[in-house]
């Protein structure tokens, strides 16, 4: 996707020339700086009950007099927020997407000026309203001929948006990634395509990649990761990619990614019913793989390590039962009472191997507890953080990218829970707080280095209707990548 500004034509917006333009019209009442033509359009429409100032309201007019272009779509963002811009602008291309368009010109009339984060929603929302999976559906409707969208900018508003717009597209590219990753079956998104694809994006970036199979986790020293992979004939990948922005004394940020490519539970198996949705249990790892690839477009003068633990989580002959008690890469002993909480088990030791890049900053995202989901829901994703100015940049971070996070506690009283008659720690306490517990648990394996978790168990896919990957927390992780660099 093409995405440029363009200053607005000295004849207004009857003059721009694209295959389709979208208005956005902010507030409540036709803007004064609307053209007059268009003014009069929309001021009838609403006179005739058609149209009003309220979210998800569209006017479609085809051949508009005084418009150079063959179809006009006005929508209403009722405040002036990008957040609001994004809305009305997904809303306008829902409306158009099945059309013949492939260049868009999106306007914004009344309100104050376009900042970039405007810019960078518009990139967002189309990038959200063009993807289709089609990987496994040969019987996909065709993908939107959309490639091209250029931005109408006002007279006050700057360069900023032409960066917003880079950023956004870079952020959307990424989001693609993840939610391409995240969406394909099991079958298909193995441990070993995931291998594949960190291996893709770091040789079209320069990235340095290490892939480590079965025997070499082993020779590291991963019992806990092994213990999960055990049950499995699916070949496991403990996938290491470094992004090399600025001096190699420049401390690293860490992003850890929980690559489950299939949750079944394991023994402590899961009912039947939407056990499917586990195969998106690899949504952290997809977002470390999407956030690589923006920050590859980008190129922030940072140093970023992702790395993937990846496998299934399946019962066998083989499989670890609960009871089993496995050493962790940190060397403590870890009692699985459930082989459920298996997200856990692969993280800490990740969380471990990290340690040896002394990094400024350790992140872990993981789909890692139905708990988060009954606490937070499908807006925000869970943030536990220990350090304070950790969590707050994170926050901050999360606001800009329009991807929601909320803190949750981390006090040493919840850790009590986790106490083993038969090793260092057990992997799961009461399902009181479970989030908060499964957080501690990994709490104990990141005491060198500032260390955050993000749980995306709610907001890395969608159920129902709309099933499918998000590729969230991507924006929210290249926002905190940009911030540092
Ligand atoms: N991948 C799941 C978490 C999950 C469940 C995400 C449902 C989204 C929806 C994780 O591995 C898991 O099974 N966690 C258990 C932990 C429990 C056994 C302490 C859970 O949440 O039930
Ligand atoms: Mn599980
Ligand atoms: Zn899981």
């Amino acid at each position: 996707m093409d995405f440029t500004t363009q200053p607005m034509p000295a004849g207004g917006l009857g003059a721009v020339i694209a295959d389709a333009l979208l208005v956005v019209v902010v507030g409540t009442s036709v803007p004064p700086s609307l053209d007059k033509t268009l003014g009069a359009l929309l001021g009838d429409a609403v006179a005739q009950g058609d149209f009003e100032f309220k979210p998800n309201r569209v006017l479609y007019i085809h051949r508009p007099a005084g418009c150079q272009v063959a179809r006009l779509t006005l929508v209403c963002a009722p405040n002036p927020t990008p957040t609001a811009f994004k809305a009305a602008v997904a809303c306008g291309l829902a409306a158009i997407k099945a059309f013949g368009v492939t260049a868009l010109a999106v306007a914004r009339v009344g309100g104050d000026a376009m900042t970039d984060a405007h810019a960078e929603a518009l990139a967002a929302a189309v990038g959200d309203a063009v993807y289709l999976y089609r990987h496994t559906k040969p019987s996909a409707p065709a993908a939107p001929r959309l490639t091209r969208v250029v931005l109408v900018s006002g007279r006050r508003e700057s360069a900023s948006l032409a960066r917003g717009l880079q950023r956004g597209a870079a952020i959307a590219a990424g989001v693609e990634v993840a939610r391409e990753c995240a969406n394909r079956p099991g079958n298909h998104a193995t441990p070993t395509f995931l291998a594949s694809e960190a291996r893709r994006i770091a040789k079209q970036y320069g990235m340095k990649v290490e892939v480590f199979d079965r025997r070499q986790i082993e020779k590291i020293g991963m019992g806990s990761f092994l213990a999960v992979a055990q049950g499995s004939d699916e070949p496991p990948r403990f996938i290491v990619v470094r992004y090399e922005g600025a001096a190699k004394s420049k401390a690293p940020i860490v992003l850890v990614g929980k690559g489950i490519t299939f949750d079944s539970g394991g023994i402590s198996i899961k009912p039947a019913a939407e056990m499917d949705e586990m195969k998106f249990d690899m949504g952290g790892a997809a977002s470390v793989l999407g956030t690589l690839r923006a920050i590859g477009e980008i190129k922030p003068k940072v140093n970023v390590i992702g790395l993937i633990a990846a496998c299934e989580n399946l019962p066998s002959g083989r499989a670890i039962k609960p009871g089993d008690v496995v050493r962790s890469l940190s060397g403590q002993t870890i009692e699985i009472l459930n082989t459920d909480a298996e997200g856990r088990l692969i993280l800490c030791d990740a969380l471990t191997y990290a340690e040896r890049f002394k990094p400024a900053a350790v992140i872990d995202i993981a789909t890692l507890t139905g708990a988060c989901v009954v606490a937070l829901g499908h807006h925000h994703s869970g943030l536990f953080a220990a350090d304070e100015a950790l969590a707050a940049e994170l926050l901050a971070a999360s606001r800009h990218a329009q991807d929601p996070a909320w803190r949750m506690p981390l006090d040493d009283e919840y850790g009590e829970v986790l106490k083993s008659h038969f090793a260092d720690v057990a992997n799961v306490g009461p399902r009181a707080g479970g989030a908060i517990t499964a957080a501690m648990f990994l709490k104990r394996f990141a005491a060198k280095y500032p260390w955050a978790h993000l749980d995306v168990a709610g907001t890395a896919w969608k159920s129902g209707a709309a099933k499918g990957a998000t590729g969230r927390p991507v924006g929210l992780l290249t926002h905190f990548v940009l911030a540092r660099g």
